[in-house]
């Protein structure tokens, strides 16, 4: 298995480190993984005057994975767009058709009355976002601002076609055909058809492709909706399904269910399951360099490797287990830990993790 290790901005090394002692006690035990590290993002932009270099690119196309850390920082922000960090998720997503992003979101029981929300709203919760990456106003044209100061005028547009709605709604009802052992599959398409044509089509296609999964329950909902019940009753859903922009607003949403944005995974597929795995989370400039940041959603995105890409659920079990034990011990890094409670580094989190293995 060739790995390709792509760290970026801010938190993104730190976190990334403590993933990649996890992956070394892996390979001690026989796993069989090459790694290969490459800049991304400001730190790209740094040393190459791009975020997404053409060597990166080809070291992502060439590896079986990607473990990806999280790129940005305010630094860049005055940047021509093209030039910025986060060109290099956007560009590796589209270059490499990693069009499935699968975000999900649960509840850790050890960590139940870390969310903001009340402990019997989110126990127990098990919700699987998926979050087509790469259509929608991110890449659709025109996009511009154009005019004189004063009569300005901002341009981006929504835009999907049949195919792009179709392979990923195909995504969202197999998965929910996977997750439902003994009991039906419940699919939730998230749209805005009551206002825009594009998410008529949407919800039109998931409609057609309904039939072949009747063991799936296909519900609709307006995604204005959808923000008000993850936050009323977010058990309520098992699997949705959203386009790009609104399935980036309702995971960072739905992190905050399970406690702390600190604590979510992420994959993105393309169509043959080679995927790029990440945190939810971005680069924390705010926390970047104090060795204080949570490093367990980079570390779950390298189970979510080994279960998506690689197959081996066995392997992936350990690494979700190691960090449920590390929990149940009560390691806590600031973002997850109780008013009171005892707060560790990112590294003593990391050997923790490595410890429980
Ligand atoms: C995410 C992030 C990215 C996105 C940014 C960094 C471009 O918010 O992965 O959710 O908007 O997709
Ligand atoms: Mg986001």
């Amino acid at each position: 298995m060739k790995i390709a290790v792509l760290a970026g901005d801010g938190i993104g090394p730190e976190i990334m480190a403590e993933a990649l002692k996890v992956l070394d006690a892996l390979r001690r035990d026989g796993l069989k993984a090459e790694t290969e590290s490459a800049l991304v993002g400001g730190a790209a932009y740094d040393a190459h005057g791009h975020p997404l270099p053409e060597a990166t690119l080809r070291l992502a196309q060439a590896a079986d994975a990607v473990l990806f850390g999280s790129v940005g920082s305010p630094k860049y922000d005055s940047l021509p767009r093209e030039h910025r960090p986060e060109k290099a998720i956007l560009g590796l997503r589209k270059e490499c058709d990693f069009f499935a992003n699968l975000r999900p979101a649960t509840v850790f029981p050890e960590l139940a009355d870390a969310s903001t929300l009340r402990a019997e709203v989110v126990a127990g919760l098990d919700i699987m976002i998926i979050r087509e990456l790469t259509g929608d106003i991110y890449f659709g044209e025109p996009r511009s601002v154009t005019g004189e100061k004063g009569q300005r005028v901002g341009v981006n547009t929504m835009h999907y076609t049949e195919a792009q709605i179709s392979r990923i709604m195909h995504v969202a009802f197999r998965t929910a055909r996977q997750r439902a052992v003994g009991r039906p599959g419940k699919l939730c398409s998230i749209d805005k058809m009551n206002v825009l044509e594009t998410m008529q089509l949407w919800r039109d296609i998931a409609v057609e492709i309904a039939p072949e999964y009747p063991d799936v329950a296909l519900s609709h909902m307006l995604v204005d909706n959808a923000a008000m019940q993850l936050i009323r009753n977010p058990k309520q859903f098992d699997v949705m399904v959203a386009g790009n922009m609104f399935g980036d607003i309702l995971s960072d949403e739905a992190s905050m269910l399970t406690g702390s944005i600190g604590m979510l995974p992420s994959a993105s597929l393309d169509a043959n399951g080679k995927g790029l795995y990440e945190p939810i989370h971005g680069s924390a400039p705010d926390i970047s360099g104090k060795g204080i940041a949570n490093p367990l959603a980079q570390i779950l995105s390298l189970g979510m490797m080994l279960r998506y890409t690689f197959n081996l659920p066995d392997w992936a079990d350990r690494v979700d287990g190691a960090v449920k034990k590390t929990l149940a011990q009560g390691w806590r890094t600031g973002d997850i830990a109780k008013l009171g409670e005892k707060v560790c580094s990112t590294s003593e989190m990391g050997a923790a993790v490595v410890g429980n293995l």
